[in-house]
């Protein structure tokens, strides 16, 4: 793991290529196999993860790194101990809180996103409670056919970060 700038947490001195300076942040995440596979995203992509706790699982959880294999020891991850934590951390970078969920009325395609945008996604059980909602800059849904409660977090993840770096340029060079 690897702090990013200013970064609250603690981790190794390894230096990791960030592609982007966009981010994810996953609020209290119960699911390790979802984390996992977001984390290797994340190090694959080379955005930085933000990790809300409580989790329902620890970083070394064998879910986890079945999902993540080792991308997960490649990944910029960095953990927040509560909510009120990251948003003082975020707030403290001057980055505005993009929150994906299936309750917004825009969607993700019509969203001028800033390449400092943290975006974040909810527990899988239950979302993000109502303070968490309003303390978000933005609101965004991945547009669903009728009758459809909700994807799975960590392709709605996957589906927004790849649209967020399409257009902020943040992708990795081909060559690279
Ligand atoms: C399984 S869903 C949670 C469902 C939960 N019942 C709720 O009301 O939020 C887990 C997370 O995936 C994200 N998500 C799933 N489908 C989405 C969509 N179509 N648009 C935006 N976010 C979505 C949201 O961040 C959500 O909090």
């Amino acid at each position: 793991m690897h702090p990013a700038p200013s970064d609250p947490t603690t981790a190794d001195a390894v230096p990791r290529p960030a592609a982007t300076r966009l981010r994810l942040a996953l609020y209290e995440p119960d699911i390790p196999q979802n984390a996992g596979t977001l984390i290797r995203t994340a190090a694959c992509l080379g955005f930085a993860v933000d990790l809300i706790e409580p989790a329902g699982f620890s970083l070394d959880d064998r879910h986890l790194r079945r999902a993540g294999l080792d991308y997960v020891d490649l990944a910029v991850l960095s953990r927040h101990p509560s909510w009120s934590a990251f948003d003082g951390w975020r707030r403290g970078e001057g980055r505005r809180l993009v929150l994906l969920t299936t309750s917004a009325e825009m969607s993700h395609l019509d969203f001028a996103f800033g390449d400092d945008d943290v975006i974040m996604v909810g527990r899988e059980s239950a979302g993000v409670p109502a303070a968490v909602h309003d303390a978000a800059d933005a609101r965004l849904r991945v547009p669903m056919l009728p009758g459809r409660r909700s994807l799975n977090v960590a392709i709605t993840a996957a589906i927004v970060l790849g649209e967020a770096m399409r257009r902020t340029n943040g992708f990795p060079p081909v060559a690279g």
